[in-house]
């Protein structure tokens, strides 16, 4: 797939000096899901709001299917569309008015069908007469996706979408992502919680002290950079792991009787075969013997320790 957005060398220093963006580079292949997954604070939402042009920046460029978000704004930006992570809504508007002046906005004609279309999606229908400030968080929420989706953007963003909403609205979230996904539109998400990029992402990109640190297929990153952990059931109790076993760095459970090793499946010798050597030559028997991933989770703070040390070192 062709890259729909280019994100080249970006760099944004606040007012008071803070560099919230460090020379960042990222690009999103048309259709993809994307996650920026990365702690708060990071840069997130400063990265989603340059590239909408709702925050100017110092240097680099941004590229939205070829057009330059600085001079040729408003093709780049009738392309996009965006959640944003704070709620700002008119609150003495009908929902209805709401979504369908978004639309005008980007100066696409009005299109009724569409937009009864999206609040039905959006389980908004029967709620498109109510003022906004009658309606409660969640609702809001489901207001804010009708807007961005409103002049059928090719991309959308959606910052910190499930922060602080019930698991209901979360669903459904989920399944409008994936309908659009279907749809051939390419969705960047942000989030802080590594279960969901491991959810829902074709593509994962890690974000720290406003630098990508890692960009990979979410897949590929869990088989890449993945741990494993074998678990190792004893048929009986130990009293406790013996000495010959000591340099594998085993974990021995409180009932005694399993041993957990822990082993790296990038690297050329396991230390598989000499383990379960050993225990035999021990005369232990084994009752069960198992393996598991680690999740993206311990991928995922491996690399900002690393990330973390590397700024003290340089
Ligand atoms: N208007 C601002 N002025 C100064 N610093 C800001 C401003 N907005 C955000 N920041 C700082 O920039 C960093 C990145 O913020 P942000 O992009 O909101 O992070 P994230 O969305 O990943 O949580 C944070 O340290 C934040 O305090
Ligand atoms: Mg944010």
């Amino acid at each position: 797939m062709p890259d729909i957005l280019k994100i080249k060398n970006l760099s944004k220093v606040y007012k008071n000096n803070f560099k919230a963006l460090d020379n960042l580079s990222l690009n999103i292949q048309e259709g993809e899901i994307f996650a920026l997954l990365g702690p708060n604070g990071a840069g997130k939402s400063t990265l989603i709001n340059t590239v909408c042009g709702i925050l100017n920046f110092d240097t680099g460029n941004i590229l939205v299917n070829e057009f330059d978000i600085k001079k040729q704004y408003r093709k780049a930006r009738s392309l996009i569309g965006i959640v944003p992570q704070e709620l700002n809504l008119e609150a003495f508007e009908t929902v209805w008015d709401n979504v369908n002046y978004s639309r005008g906005l980007y100066g696409k004609s009005s299109n009724y069908i569409h937009i009864e279309e999206l609040l039905k999606e959006l389980s908004l229908w029967d709620k498109k007469d109510s003022k906004l400030r009658e309606l409660s968080g969640g609702m809001k929420r489901r207001v804010l996706i009708a807007k961005a989706l409103s002049h059928e953007p090719r991309i959308l963003f959606l910052d910190e979408p499930t922060a602080s909403i019930d698991v209901e609205l979360r669903k459904d979230m989920w399944e409008v992502v994936k309908r659009l996904k279907k749809k051939g539109v390419t969705i960047i998400l942000t989030t802080h919680y590594i279960f969901e990029a491991e959810e829902i992402a074709d593509r994962v990109g890690i974000i720290n002290n406003g630098k990508i640190i890692l960009v990979d297929y979410k897949d590929s990153l869990i088989s890449k950079l993945g741990q494993k952990i074998l678990r190792i059931e004893l048929n009986n109790k130990i009293e406790k792991i013996p000495y010959q076993l000591e340099h594998f760095n085993l974990e021995l459970n409180k009932d005694m009787n399993i041993l957990t090793y822990i082993y790296n499946t990038k690297g050329q010798n396991t230390g598989i075969t000499s383990l379960l050597t050993e225990i035999k030559n021990l005369g232990m028997q084994l009752k069960d013997i198992s393996t598991e991933q680690s999740s993206l989770e311990s991928i995922f703070l491996n690399l900002l320790k690393e990330s973390e040390n590397e700024l003290v070192r340089s």
